[in-house]
């Protein structure tokens, strides 16, 4: 089933509040510029949940794997991910998008302030669209350095593995590597300020 025929007329809503989301991004990149700070956007990822994916969330939620269930009990049906050069830059972005009176945030998880067990830092957003032609739809924006993109993007195939050998020593591994990486990610903030010379 694709996902037109899954998510029927709320499909466009659904496009449209992904693009609104993407719009606004890029005018915060238009104003950062003409601030003089340096690219805090590299690039943005998104996507609308496929049918499959939404229903096996509906259906391990216990929910009935249907279109009304999809649009009023999951706010991920829309996802956007940004992905920044710099810590400083996932908060700047996020409070761009926060502060916009189109978007209603509906919750945030400050997994960078607070990391997971399993080593994971990315900065989520739920927001709510307001206005505009994904008005009532939600979106969920997850804001991380590029960094630990590379490495959640590895400890993502753990999820999708039945049978792992050495499980227990490959999240230890995975464990150390997140704190490596956000060690590494605020020495290059330091190292940026330094170059600048606002030290
Ligand atoms: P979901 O049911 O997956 O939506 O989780 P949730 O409602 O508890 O929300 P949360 O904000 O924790 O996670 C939302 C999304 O962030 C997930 O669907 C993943 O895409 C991503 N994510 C969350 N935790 C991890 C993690 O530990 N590792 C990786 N690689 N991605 C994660
Ligand atoms: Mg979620």
């Amino acid at each position: 089933m694709t996902a037109r025929e899954f998510y029927g007329p709320a499909y466009d809503q659904l496009r449209q509040a992904e693009k609104q989301v993407l719009e606004e991004i890029r005018r915060g990149r238009k104003t950062w510029r003409e601030n003089g700070r340096q690219a805090p956007v590299l690039y943005t990822a998104s996507r609308i949940k496929t049918p499959d994916s939404m229903c096996r969330k509906l259906t391990k939620r216990g929910l009935p794997a249907t279109r009304q269930a999809a649009l009023t009990q999951v706010r991920d049906a829309v996802g956007v991910r940004v992905i920044c050069a710099f810590q400083d830059d996932v908060y700047l972005v996020a409070k761009w998008l926060e502060e916009r009176p189109d978007f209603v945030v509906l919750e945030t998880k400050d997994y960078i302030s607070y990391p997971k067990e399993n080593g994971y830092r990315s900065y989520h957003l739920i927001l709510g669209i307001r206005a505009g032609a994904g008005k009532g739809m939600t979106v969920e924006v997850q804001l991380r350095t590029i960094a630990i993109d590379f490495w959640a993007s590895l400890e993502h195939q753990l999820k999708y593995k039945k049978e792992v050998p050495h499980e227990g020593l490959i999240r230890e591994e995975l464990r150390r590597c997140a704190d490596e990486i956000a060690s590494v990610d605020l020495s290059m903030e330091t190292i940026r300020e330094l170059l600048a010379g606002s030290f």
